[in-house]
């Protein structure tokens, strides 16, 4: 049982609010799952519970993908509303520091972590992208974003760089390969990689049956 701080519980209510009306692959349910796990992960990892609070709760604040691809909108609005809220300098630098490390930049490039509380808000962020969650999530996203479901007459790429990955407009089935199945093997605690090994089973049962079905033949 996680007691909150004054600044948790403040920064929580803003969030929530500003998240009120977000599609399903990315609305406060996502941010409130995250969170949780990001607390389970650290309490195993004996991490901080505050700064790795306000990581979870702020790492999504402003998504790349809604701003043009501008991945430095989210720390300085992380930054922005923690001063507003009265944290002090050193809390305000260690969440910023989290809100720029948890972004997944494509199959080929490395996302390493700089604090323990890092690696779990990184963990737990990723492991609500994989799984029976994750899968829904990826048809939330590509059926807001008119992607196809499947696209049998193209293949997926392991992107090389973050702005290959950010222009991809291929088809649902694709994310999986560019990003969902190679999580499990990106985890940084112990902690999130047992978690990731059973998500990771449901997402490879659910792609063969997906297929099977695509062929027609089950
Ligand atoms: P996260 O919150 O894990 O950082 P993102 O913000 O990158 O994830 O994306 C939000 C959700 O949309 C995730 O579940 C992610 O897997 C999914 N998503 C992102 N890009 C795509 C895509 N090209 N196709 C399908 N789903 C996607
Ligand atoms: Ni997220």
């Amino acid at each position: 049982m996680t007691t909150h701080t004054q600044l948790v519980l403040k920064i929580s209510d803003r969030v929530q609010k500003l998240f009120a009306s977000e599609e399903g692959s990315h609305d406060w349910w996502h941010i409130h799952r995250v969170w949780s796990l990001a607390l389970k992960i650290a309490d195993q990892e004996k991490a901080n519970l505050e700064i790795v609070s306000l990581g979870a709760l702020l790492h999504d604040i402003a998504d790349h993908k809604y701003h043009n691809g501008d991945i430095t909108v989210g720390p300085k609005k992380a930054e922005t509303m923690l001063r507003e809220e009265g944290a002090d300098e050193t809390c305000i630098r260690k969440v910023v520091d989290i809100v720029n490390e948890v972004t997944f930049k494509g199959a080929a490039v490395e996302t390493p972590v700089t604090s323990i509380e890092a690696a779990c808000v990184q963990d737990a962020d990723r492991l609500d992208a994989i799984g029976a969650i994750g899968i829904a999530r990826a048809f939330a996203y590509g059926g807001s974003n008119n992607r196809l479901l499947h696209d049998p007459n193209t293949t997926f790429r392991q992107h090389a760089s973050f702005d290959e990955y950010k222009n991809d407009k291929g088809a649902t089935t694709h994310h999986f390969y560019e990003k969902l199945l190679l999580i499990k093997d990106r985890m940084q605690t112990q902690t999130g990689k047992s978690l990731a090994l059973h998500r990771h089973e449901v997402m490879v049962n659910y792609l063969e049956q997906f297929f099977a079905e695509w062929e027609g033949s089950r």
